[in-house]
């Protein structure tokens, strides 16, 4: 099997390329700048035997070199939300003026021309054209939670970026593609956080439709290298994976982990998150402006 994987310089993307290499599988990975590629190259070793190629997923015309011969494809890209750092001072002043009792969320914003609507709706949809004209036989598509919630700080305070990516998610059920979409929780490590997270060393949760945040069990977060691991699995074992989509969380370490991805999605018993129409039709909300004040 001949993968390629896109977002390959991102933290969760150089895990998934990492481990198709551990399993024997043969590898391209798609960075979009010099940046990144090196510094995939230095993660992965100098023995590595990947392909790196340059190619921006807003660039229709690069996808292809990188996509032919390929029998599938695992998409990692996504918008990347900046914090506001001045947003902190909001955040702080509520929590000392409220004694802790209100919290308030800081605010972000994203480079010119790398919104959500661009990178997780466009960008993914481009990823998808080029999958279907190369005639690849399954595409893994890396997605969040929050999807049915308008309302979750995701979208209320990042541009609505799961809502974009809920209707790349629509493009690609709808494009006949053999496909697996996972919606992992919160990526741990958080951001900032120095202690790794390291895979394997959990009990993975399936749930659909956002199920996982609502009851109650904390089982929305999980860990980098567990999504990786079931992106590989995923493509390992097609016979389970293909036509899915489901969210993924994880328990706290020390429970008996899960070994299988005929495990993690048995207790789903065959259910699948369910796409809307409004979803396919998503057309945007308010708008958050590139940084407002130069802080960049
Ligand atoms: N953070 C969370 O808690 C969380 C929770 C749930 C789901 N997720 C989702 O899980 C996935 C992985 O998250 P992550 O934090 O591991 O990702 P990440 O480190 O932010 O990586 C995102 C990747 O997308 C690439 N990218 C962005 N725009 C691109 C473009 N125009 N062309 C080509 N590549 C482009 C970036 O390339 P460069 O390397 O060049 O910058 C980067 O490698 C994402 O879809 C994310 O939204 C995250």
């Amino acid at each position: 099997m001949r993968v390629v994987v896109t977002g390959a310089g991102g933290q969760t993307g150089s895990l998934v390329v990492q481990k198709l290499l551990e399993n024997g599988i043969n590898t391209t990975a798609v960075v979009r700048s010099e940046v990144s590629k090196n510094k995939l190259a230095e993660q992965l070793g100098a023995k590595a035997a990947v392909n790196i190629i340059l190619a921006d997923i807003m660039k229709p015309e690069t996808l292809g070199p990188a996509f032919v011969d390929m029998d599938a494809l695992v998409i990692v890209t996504s918008a990347m939300p900046r914090l506001l750092k001045s947003s902190l001072v909001g955040v702080i002043l509520t929590k000392v003026f409220t004694l802790g009792f209100v919290s308030k969320k800081p605010s972000f914003y994203f480079d010119d021309g790398q919104s959500p609507e661009m990178v997780d709706w466009m960008g993914q949809r481009n990823q998808i054209d080029a999958s279907k004209a190369a005639g690849l036989k399954h595409v893994v598509l890396v997605s969040s939670m929050a999807g049915t919630k308008p309302d979750h700080f995701l979208n209320s305070q990042m541009d609505n970026i799961v809502l974009w990516k809920r209707k790349a998610e629509c493009y690609l059920v709808a494009s006949g593609l053999p496909y697996t979409i996972i919606h992992p929780g919160g990526l741990l490590p958080h951001f900032g956080d120095r202690n790794p997270a390291p895979g394997g060393r959990r009990r993975l949760y399936a749930g659909t439709d956002d199920s996982l945040m609502d009851d109650g069990q904390n089982h929305s977060l999980v860990p980098r290298e567990d999504v990786a691991a079931i992106c590989v699995a995923s493509l390992l074992e097609p016979q389970l994976s293909q036509g899915r989509s489901f969210d993924l969380g994880s328990g706290p370490e020390g429970e008996p982990c899960t070994v299988s991805l005929k495990d993690l999605l048995e207790p789903l018993q065959g259910s699948n998150s369910q796409y809307t129409k409004e979803q396919a039709e998503f057309k945007g909300g308010k708008k958050i402006r590139s940084c407002p004040c130069g802080e960049q």
